[in-house]
């Protein structure tokens, strides 16, 4: 693992980023064959199939794929597209995000070619009409590269990409501490937005928004913070210095212990994430349990430890992370490209974007939050297919979308010659797109 140093805060030189990659359909045709199948991508959490023959699909512009639980501890994915004549082997149900099913064969509904879990073809009628010619190979689904990290299951469509886990990397090294792997869904919602997918996702990659667009947030405390490149990938966090501070924002103000139940509530209540039910229970708890004069120091620490005594006493068991890995992990990763992962020890709070169709200003966009639960006692969730605008989404995220459109439409402007992201505060949206140009071979950020 690399630097563990600290909080880190890195610099960038400011940059001008190109209008292009969010507008262009030209560059969103580049970007299917330059990035989207040459790299991994976060298709679905282990837990969506636990039995032998449960499948969903993972929708990517003109591809559609097929992961299957194929064995008790085997996942297998294929192209979902038929080999005799390429009719598509699961349909996708009209205005849902994705297919999801249980089937002990794949039968295709043109000429009932059937397909094994492992992707084998087999009661092909009529057969020897093909004289011979059809083999086990060339019948056989098109396997498409999976792999599993953090308790989801990650598609690559290109057949020579490298490992998943050296992809992931620094972000796999310092995550694993936080063994994501126990995390279950408590909701998770998506829509079709106006926006192009970078849009979307740099929403939530940078902390220089929130005194704008969250001012209720500001009576909380100070959301400064910093976003740095991690290889392919980024990671943003706070300033705050001290074990716990870089990523979890206590209540400002005269009593922290106010201060930090009024945010956790107000959080919870407009969001439903980032704390989990024993965190807001703590927190309401901590006025009874400590004096007026107690430190933020002490109150963040007597919050914390409260709430993982409450939830060890139900069975569940947050993992034990150094402080220096807790400062060096910051608030949230940008899993290269789409995927904004904020991690915690016993919640998370994810967001997916990509593109919709073949035009640069919509986007498929998902926000899934999770918690550690005892065992057997996570919610049942789906995804919920929830329209901007609609009370499901809570008020705080939807101040977050309202500035999407609006962007995609402000940066068509004869007049705006460009993003001009703040080096510090909105590193991680320039690191994504310099890695963005490393694989698309075009759109450099250029030095201001
Ligand atoms: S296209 Fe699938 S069996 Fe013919
Ligand atoms: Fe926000």
């Amino acid at each position: 693992m690399n630097d563990l140093s600290g909080n880190p805060q890195v610099h960038y030189q400011p940059k001008l980023l190109e209008t292009e990659p969010y507008l262009s359909r030209e560059y969103l045709k580049l970007e299917r064959d330059r990035l989207w199948r040459r790299v991994w991508l976060q298709a679905a959490r282990l837990e969506e199939i636990p039995n032998v023959g449960d499948f969903v699909t993972y929708e990517i512009l003109d591809d559609s794929v097929i992961i299957v639980r194929s064995g008790t501890d085997q996942v297998r994915a294929f192209h979902n597209v038929c080999v005799h004549r390429g009719r598509r082997l699961i349909d996708i149900p009209p205005g849902a995000r994705n297919a999801t099913g249980n089937r002990n064969r794949f039968i295709c509904g043109y000429h009932g070619w059937n397909f094994g879990l492992d992707g084998a073809a087999s009661n092909i009628a009529c057969r020897q009409d093909w004289q011979g010619k059809l083999t086990p190979e060339n019948t056989a689904l098109g396997q498409v590269r999976v792999d599993c990290w953090g308790g989801w299951i990650w598609i690559n469509l290109d057949p020579n990409c490298e490992p998943l886990r050296d992809y992931l990397e620094p972000a796999a090294s310092v995550l694993d501490h936080f063994e994501l792997q126990n995390l279950r869904y408590k909701w998770r919602r998506w829509g079709v937005f106006d926006c192009n997918w970078k849009v979307a996702i740099e929403a939530f990659i940078e902390t220089y928004h929130v005194p704008a667009t969250h001012p209720e947030y500001m009576k909380f405390g100070v959301y400064q913070g910093w976003g740095r490149q991690e290889g392919l990938h980024s990671s943003l966090g706070y300033d705050a210095k001290g074990e716990n501070k870089g990523r979890l924002r206590l209540g400002s103000g005269k009593d922290a212990r106010k201060a930090t139940a009024e945010m956790v509530a107000y959080t919870m209540e407009h969001v439903n994430s980032n704390f989990s039910q024993s965190l807001l229970d703590a927190a309401m708890r901590l006025e009874d349990e400590l004096p007026e004069t107690a430190t933020e120091e002490e109150v963040l620490k007597h919050w914390l430890s409260s709430a993982r005594q409450a939830d060890a006493a139900q069975g569940v068991v947050w993992p034990t992370v150094a402080p220096e890995l807790v400062a060096r992990s910051g608030v949230a990763w940008n899993i290269f490209p789409n995927f904004r992962l904020g991690h915690a020890v016993n919640n998370g709070l994810c967001y997916q974007a990509r593109p919709y169709g073949d035009d640069p200003d919509k986007c498929i966009f998902e926000v899934s939050v999770f918690e550690l639960y005892p065992e057997g006692a996570a919610p049942k969730t789906e995804w919920v297919h929830t329209p901007l605008g609609d009370p499901g989404w809570g008020s705080v995220l939807s101040q977050d979308f309202s500035n999407m459109a609006a962007v995609q439409q402000g940066m068509k402007s004869t007049g705006f010659a460009g993003p001009r992201p703040n080096p510090k505060e909105e590193g991680a949206v320039v690191a994504l797109h310099e890695t963005l140009a490393t694989y698309m071979g075009l759109g450099r950020p250029q030095t201001i």
